[in-house]
């Protein structure tokens, strides 16, 4: 059974139930009503020709209550008969006034029994302080109960209209509220399973405030992400086939030269071009796999570092040494720290560290223009060492600072500026990684248009 089905029952008998206990509470309180309103009714009847039996007899008009007493059945039709007795001068009781005419004057013994069925009423009405005359009025049970029903049937009737008009709209309320709770959860189906497909850029509409607009916010955001980890694996596919690539064909092609020159008379300055362009190309290649190889241990949790005692500043002149060659081809001037005197000396992995300002010098290169300054600066901060390289290059939007830490996460458009290889997104990821393996922190700060400046902290060791 589906989910809108099982809900419209469920709140269609839900409804059903309501409709049906209001209605029979509504019917029962009716019923108790008009026979409790009958009972009050003769009551007051009876206490009315009391009254008047009084009235009658402080103004000795015997007359005034005859009359009243004839006219009570034209009042209240339930009424079976009424009279007023009081005993005379010999004390042998007398009917004053009867609904009868005929019966007004004779012996109370005389009067007929009542009839079975009948409730009769019964007031004292105190005359003189040694006689009391009675007040008696008679109603006919199956009157009184005739006169219920025919309420009780006109309330039937009005109770059976309002209940047809309150399950029918119920009822539509009820189907209405199933569709508006599984409409949603059908298109999270939909949706889920388009994504299953593969259609990765499937979104579900997310209005509102309530738990199932929450649940398609999530799926939306879901989507998202999925979305992008998907392009990014083709940007790291292609960045991957390039890094491989391009190396091994720029190696390639020198190998066949010289295999085409060998037998010619060559420059020997020439052959030590080859080789170390050879060399160059490898070193990019062995580079790139070192970065693949460390990746895996992070992703893995087994990255670990050396530590020992370490020259910060000389680790950062001799790096700045090492990629002075790429400053000067890409027309940058590259400086390296000041003389390290003063600083303390750091408790880390050597090759890491030179790792981490390989990695942060190589982007500070690729990513600032011909003309422009890269420089690399170590200060001391509390106990700790800071390590910055800052650039004149092209800097990073704010919104991008945050994540170009995370792993294959490049700033698409800085691909296409970049000077050399482009890269795979991983180096920044690694910094952070053996950043943090040194308890340290490393975060950028930058001005697109104007340069970056990349920061990391490392612990000191002794002064
Ligand atoms: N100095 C910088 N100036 C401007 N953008 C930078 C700078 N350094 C890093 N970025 C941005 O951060 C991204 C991530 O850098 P990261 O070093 O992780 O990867 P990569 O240099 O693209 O590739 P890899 O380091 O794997 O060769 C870069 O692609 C670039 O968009
Ligand atoms: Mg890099």
């Amino acid at each position: 059974m589906s989910l809108k089905t099982r809900f419209g029952l469920v709140i269609g008998a839900m409804v059903l139930f309501v409709v049906a206990a209001t209605t029979g509470i509504l019917y029962w309180t009716e019923k108790s009503f008009l026979a409790r309103e009958a009972m009050e009714r003769q009551e007051t009847a009876l206490a009315a020709l009391s009254q008047v039996a009084r009235e009658s007899h402080l103004s000795q008009d015997d007359l005034m209550l005859i009359n009243y007493v004839l006219s009570l059945p034209a009042k209240d039709p339930d009424i079976l008969f009424a009279y007023v007795a009081a005993p005379d001068a010999k004390g042998v009781p007398q009917v004053l006034a009867h609904t009868i005419k005929d019966l007004s004057g004779v012996p109370l013994s005389t009067l007929p029994p009542s009839p079975p069925g009948s409730r009769v009423l019964r007031e004292t009405v105190p005359q003189r302080p040694d006689a009391a005359a009675e007040a008696v009025l008679a109603v006919s049970q199956e009157k009184v109960a005739a006169s219920v029903e025919a309420s009780l049937s006109r309330t039937r009737k009005r109770i059976a209209g309002v209940t047809g008009v309150m399950v029918l709209l119920g009822l539509t309320a009820s189907t209405a509220l199933a569709i508006s709770l599984t409409r949603p959860i059908s298109r999270l189906a939909q949706g889920a399973g388009l994504l299953g497909q593969g259609k990765l850029g499937t979104r579900i509409p997310a209005e509102g405030s309530d738990e199932i607009a929450q649940l398609s916010r999530e799926f939306n955001n879901m989507a998202h992400r999925l979305e992008k980890l998907d392009e990014m694996k083709k940007d790291f596919v292609s960045s991957v086939t390039h890094e491989l690539k391009s190396p091994l064909a720029a190696i390639d092609s020198t190998l066949e030269l010289i295999l085409h020159e060998s037998k010619k008379e060559r420059d020997p300055s020439k052959w030590l071009e080859d080789v170390a362009a050879i060399r160059n190309h490898t070193g990019r290649l062995s580079r790139f796999v070192t970065d693949l190889l460390d990746l895996a241990k992070i992703e893995k949790g087994a990255f670990s570092i050396q530590r020992a005692d370490l020259d910060v500043a000389e680790t950062a002149r001799e790096v700045t040494a090492f990629l002075s060659p790429l400053a000067d081809k890409n027309g940058v001037s590259l400086r390296g720290p000041k003389d390290g005197a003063g600083l303390p000396r750091a408790f880390a992995d050597s090759e890491r560290v030179r790792q981490v300002f390989i990695n942060l010098v190589s982007n500070a290169l690729k990513f600032t223009p011909k003309g422009g300054t890269v420089s690399v600066e170590i200060a001391k901060s509390d106990n700790r060492l800071l390590c910055s390289v800052s650039d004149t290059g092209i800097g990073i939007k704010p919104e991008d600072l945050g994540r170009i830490f995370d792993k294959f996460e490049q700033v698409r458009e800085a691909r296409s500026a970049a000077q050399g290889p482009k890269g795979t997104g991983l180096g920044l990821s690694i910094c952070k990684a053996i950043v943090e393996a040194h308890d340290g922190r490393i975060w950028a700060e930058s001005e697109p248009g104007k340069g970056s400046k990349f920061c990391f902290t490392l612990p000191g060791g002794k002064a």
